[in-house]
């Protein structure tokens, strides 16, 4: 009987974040297309003795209490699945923290689709995205990965065909970790809702169509949509991050906006060695900095 699996589980970005409406629940209606990249966490779980469930990372930074999302999955599974025991839970962390790249989402995606394999649970894809719902908005698209619409709070997934060759820089201030409902909130308490430059212009409708293209025009019309409400509560707020968004966009690339609430900026690059030299061109001490590709999945064996 296998007692352990090794699961990488892969960051996500938003080439596309509209915020629709304010939800009476707190929450925001959104319109997204989030793609999986290539830069994971590796995940490691390993059934023990007992009932418990031990969370470990490789990053002192991350808390292992019940607060982790990886551990609020291996619970919700215990609790719907009696029979289930304890496992050991340890985290490999590449993907950085506050950064709107769904690191602690992937995390807990990888642990709902290890623990079904692991016992041999047969949950389907669609049970593993309720499951997801009820601990993230944004875990059951990192449950499925690829390339998605998502709507709803970011729950209501519609596949799109795979962005498999978008080559990605992906830039991370080392001291500048946003927080999620900080982010939303900024929006909503600065009335931002009120002016809607996507809606009015049908970006997402056109994203949606240059993505169907799935041709070698692609990256440039995706490059030229990148749209994300959030840019305008969060880079007031974070004048180094317009600086790093402006560098990068003054160095011939095919577009470049910040990723979910941040602090992440990404630029798209028209190739590998563009990607290289654009990567060579905004790293310092203070920013990190990834050259990746688009991933057709999230979590897959390591
Ligand atoms: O669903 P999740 O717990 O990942 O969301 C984190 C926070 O992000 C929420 O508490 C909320 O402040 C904000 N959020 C939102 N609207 C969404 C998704 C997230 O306001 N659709």
């Amino acid at each position: 009987m296998t007692s352990r699996i090794s699961l990488k589980a892969a960051a996500k970005i938003n080439l596309y974040l509209e915020i629709t409406g304010n939800r009476a629940d707190g929450y925001h209606d959104l319109v997204m297309i989030l793609q999986s990249i290539d830069l994971c966490d590796r995940v490691d779980i390993r059934k023990i003795g007992t009932d418990e469930i031990q969370v470990a990372c490789t990053n002192p930074e991350v808390p292992c209490d019940r607060t982790n999302l990886a551990y609020k999955a291996a619970a919700l599974l215990q609790s719907s699945f009696p029979d289930i025991g304890g496992m050991e839970i340890l985290i490999d962390k590449q993907i950085p923290m506050g950064a709107g790249l769904a690191g602690g989402s992937a995390n807990a995606a990888a642990v709902l689709v290890g623990i079904d394999r692991l016992w041999d649970l047969g949950l389907t894809q669609s049970q593993l995205c309720e499951l997801a719902a009820q601990l993230g908005s944004d875990i059951p698209f990192c449950v499925i990965g690829g390339t998605a619409l998502a709507t709803g709070r970011g729950e209501i997934l519609s596949p799109l065909p795979d962005l498999t060759d978008l080559v990605l820089v992906i830039c991370k201030h080392r001291q500048i970790a946003i927080s999620t409902p900080w982010a939303y909130q900024t929006f909503r308490s600065q009335g931002l809702l009120v002016t809607s430059q996507a809606r009015n212009q049908n970006l997402s409708s056109q994203m949606v169509a240059a993505i169907a293209l799935n041709d070698e025009s692609t990256p440039v019309k995706v490059g030229r949509l990148l749209y994300n409400d959030l840019e305008r509560a969060v880079l007031p707020a974070y004048p180094q991050l317009v600086s790093l968004k402006n560098d990068l966009l003054n160095q011939e690339c095919l577009g470049a906006m910040m990723s979910g609430s941040g602090s992440t900026i990404f630029a798209i690059a028209a190739d590998f060695d563009r990607a290289q030299k654009i990567a060579e061109a905004v790293k310092t001490d203070d920013i990190d900095v990834w050259v990746v590709k688009s991933l057709a999945r999230s979590i897959f064996d390591a």
